[in-house]
């Protein structure tokens, strides 16, 4: 696993240096899919550099990725490993200038993630996880914060860009405001979820894909943190690569806030 491990962190960085070099150099050239969602010209060419790295060499294998193969069914097919991909997590971030932007590519086996990469190429991070192997940043080993009660606990969420579906989350919202230190809110989930796994934040929620979390997961889950769901997961569908209510938080505050999150459904 370590050499496909250094392979995503490979292509996590040539990634990084192209969105990178794309946002200095060359006017931001933005578009809209499913009306609301914005995509820009580097999404799509780190999803080719990437997607295409992994399909030379490893042809037999699928991939899952936001912008070029987004069939989110592959995720419940088992047969064949899968490459899970976002080229951009946080797209709007990257198109306001802001920092927070990352690459995410996990590698899965009959749906359990073995390998997370998420790379920051703007804060020039790296966080990676082998399963079994603990997490690392930019080589060194991270932990969670330890947090043990909500109350002294900094979270994240995000929102969906539709607009229809938002009752329920600002409910949950109103609960975990209530309950904790404070929000941050960041704008990539896998950054949100690796920041957990640094200590960084100590809780994080939201129902995103699988490009989103699968990595960032991994790595919270090789950094001790505790990671699951606040509704049921499917019957038979690899938890791994569920995105629906899903909760990533320091083990110490992990059975309170998911009691707060479900009390707030
Ligand atoms: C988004 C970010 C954001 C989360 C959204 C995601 P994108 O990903 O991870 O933090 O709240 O749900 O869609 O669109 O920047 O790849
Ligand atoms: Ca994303
Ligand atoms: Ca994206």
């Amino acid at each position: 696993m370590q050499s496909i491990a250094d392979f995503a962190e490979q292509l996590a960085r040539e990634a990084g240096d192209l969105i990178r070099h794309e946002r200095e150099n060359s006017p931001l050239r933005t578009g809209y899919k499913d009306q609301t969602e914005l995509v820009t010209h580097a999404d799509l060419m780190a999803d080719k550099l990437i997607t295409e790295a992994i399909h030379s060499r490893f042809p037999a294998h699928r991939i899952l990725s936001e912008e070029s193969r987004p069939d989110k069914s592959q995720a419940a097919d088992l047969d064949s490993p899968l490459w899970i991909i976002d080229p951009i997590d946080g797209t709007v971030n990257y198109a306001y200038g802001h920092p927070q932007v990352a690459i995410s590519i996990a590698y899965a086996e009959r749906g359990n993630v073995q390998v997370g990469v998420v790379h920051a190429p703007f804060a020039s991070e790296t966080f990676r996880a082998v399963r079994g192997k603990r997490a690392t940043l930019n080589g060194e080993p991270i932990h969670h914060s330890g947090a043990t009660v909500p109350r002294d606990s900094l979270f994240a969420t995000g929102f969906p860009y539709t607009k229809d579906k938002l009752a329920p989350l600002l409910k949950r919202l109103d609960v975990m405001i209530h309950h904790c230190r404070d929000l941050r809110r960041v704008g990539s989930a896998a950054l949100d979820i690796c920041w957990v796994a640094c200590g960084r934040l100590d809780a994080y929620y939201e129902s995103v894909s699988p490009w989103d979390f699968a990595a960032g997961r991994l790595i919270a889950l090789e950094a001790g943190a505790s990671a699951g769901h606040f509704t049921e997961v499917p019957e038979g569908y690899p938890e791994d690569l569920w995105g629906q209510d899903i909760l990533i938080s320091a083990p110490g505050i992990y059975d309170s806030v998911r009691g707060l999150l479900k009390g707030a459904n």
